[in-house]
Order: structure tokens, then C-alpha cells, then sequence
């Protein structure tokens, strides 16, 4: 069974399609990476993942079920959709902690109030995420007391103790200069290594997309043009447009 597929998905706005006919499935436990020109559609298909977006057309299904219709074809009540959409956590380019909470706060408010857990129960698992990204240390910080490196590490944590099947991330080291990009990048690889979340990964750098990707897709204007290992799509790529965007990208 795909952790995620999506099926002969389409997304409009308005007389624009940003998505057209896409297919993509994603094995248990892989790691994904969608690069491609800006506007190609790479955030769209991570807004749809996390129903953040409705498809036009299509169907989109995490671990077998669809997060858009019912067994009947109907679509989902807000109630089941919420359901479905707790299966994926998604991190974004900008953090978003809350200013006014300490990291301990800010990481067990959605466990206590999304799964009603208990605070020592909450504390506990925040503490064990704290350590998955090294910043155990850092437990009674505010945000602002933080690099932003140390603060996207605690967003990583944030969206994984709710224990997501899918985690996307979107441009999460692009604020960052290149130390504190090293620094997410090696606990996304820990993360990676030490849990069997999916990870779906939007990026505009190409190293770190070559490291931590089993696959790499690549976009342009809607569809996927060509996919592969990393090795593959950046040492041999088939594509024209793969080439002329590789090149673009990498003599930045
Ligand atoms: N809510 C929206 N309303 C109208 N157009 C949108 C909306 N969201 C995205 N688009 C358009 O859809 C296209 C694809 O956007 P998307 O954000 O998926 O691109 P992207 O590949 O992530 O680009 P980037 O690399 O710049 O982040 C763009 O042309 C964008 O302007
Ligand atoms: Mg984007």
C-alpha cells in the first residue's frame, strides 16, 4: 500500500491549472523531493496532502483512504477531514512558534489540546521530541532566545508529536543561512532515521535534497517531468528542462 498516492489529481484557480493530471505515489517510510521552477506547482501538492486545498479534479489517499470522499463517493464530513488531516504534520519556511510560549508550552499545546493528553503525558513526549532534535537543553527557552536553525528544529518537533504517518515540508531551510541549514538538515536525517514517518520535502537546495532524498521529482508547469534517485536526476538527468533548471539553481 502508497503512504500517500495521488490519483489523476488537478488543481485550478480560477482559468489557471497549477496541477494537471498528477499521479504520484510515495512507499511507506520514503523520502520524497519535489524541486522544479518557482510556480510549478511543488507547494500546491503539499497543500492538497494536508487538505489545506481541494483538488478540482482526482483523488488524494494517505495509507489507503481517501482524504477527500467517503467508501460511498461522498465527500468527507469537516469532522472526518480533520481526522484525515491529523495524519499529516506539515513545517513550513516560517516557523511560526508561538513569541509568548517557551518551547516546552509551544510543544505540548496541540497534544493536549488536539489528543487531550495529559501534561505529564504531553511534557513526556515533548521532551522525547526535544531530544530527537537535539535541543533537549533548550526546554523553558522563549522562541526569540533561539537561532533559526534551533527554532525550525522545534517546529520539526512540533509537527512530529502529534506523530503524523506523513510529514511535509515546505522550504523549511530557506530562511536560514547555509551553518543553520546543515543544522536542520541533519535532524531531518535523524528524524528520518529514527522514526518511519513519509516525508515529503519541497526545496530549492539541491544539496540537501540530494542528501536526505530516496527519490527526487521533478515539476514544471504542473506535471512531473521526471523522477528518479538523486544520483540519477542530478548526475544524469533525461530531461532538457530538468538540465536547464539544475543548472539555474546549482550557479546560484
Ligand atoms: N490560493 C491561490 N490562488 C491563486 N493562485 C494560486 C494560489 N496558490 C497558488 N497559486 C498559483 O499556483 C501556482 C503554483 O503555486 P505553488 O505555490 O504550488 O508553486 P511552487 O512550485 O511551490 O513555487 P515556489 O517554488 O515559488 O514556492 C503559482 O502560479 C501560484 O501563483
Ligand atoms: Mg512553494
Amino acid at each position: 500500500m502508497w503512504a500517500i498516492e495521488l490519483e489523476k489529481v488537478s488543481k485550478s484557480f480560477g482559468a489557471h491549472r497549477v496541477l494537471i493530471d498528477l499521479d504520484l505515489q510515495v512507499r511507506p517510510s520514503e523520502k520524497v523531493t519535489l524541486i522544479g521552477p518557482s510556480g510549478s506547482g511543488k507547494t500546491t501538492v503539499l497543500r492538497l496532502a494536508m487538505t489545506l486545498e481541494k483538488p478540482t479534479a482526482g483523488n488524494i489517499r494517505v495509507f489507503g483512504k481517501s482524504i477527500l470522499f467517503d467508501a460511498a463517493g461522498k465527500p468527507l464530513s469537516s469532522s472526518e477531514e480533520a481526522r484525515m488531516r491529523r495524519r499529516c504534520g506539515m513545517v513550513f519556511q516560517q516557523f511560526n512558534l508561538f513569541p509568548h510560549l517557551t518551547v516546552l508550552q509551544n510543544l505540548v499545546l496541540a497534544p493536549r489540546t488536539v489528543l487531550r493528553q495529559s501534561r505529564d503525558q504531553a511534557e513526556k513526549s515533548a521532551l522525547e521530541y526535544l531530544r530527537m532534535v537535539g535541543l533537549e537543553t533548550k526546554v523553558h527557552a522563549y522562541p526569540a532566545q533561539l537561532s533559526g536553525g534551533q527554532q525550525q528544529r522545534i517546529a520539526i518537533a512540533r509537527a512530529l508529536i502529534l506523530k503524523p504517518e506523513i510529514l511535509l515540508l515546505d522550504e523549511i531551510t530557506s530562511a536560514l543561512d547555509p551553518e543553520l541549514t546543515r543544522e536542520v538538515l541533519g535532524v531531518v536525517q535523524d528524524v528520518a532515521r529514527e522514526t518511519k514517518v513519509t516525508v515529503l520535502i519541497v526545496t530549492h537546495e539541491m544539496r540537501f535534497a540530494r542528501e536526505v532524498s530516496d527519490r527526487i521529482v521533478v515539476f514544471h508547469a504542473g506535471r512531473i517531468i521526471e523522477q528518479g534517485s538523486p544520483d540519477k536526476i542530478f548526475s544524469n538527468p533525461e530531461s532538457a528542462r530538468t538540465r536547464s533548471f539544475l543548472k539555474c539553481v546549482l550557479n546560484h
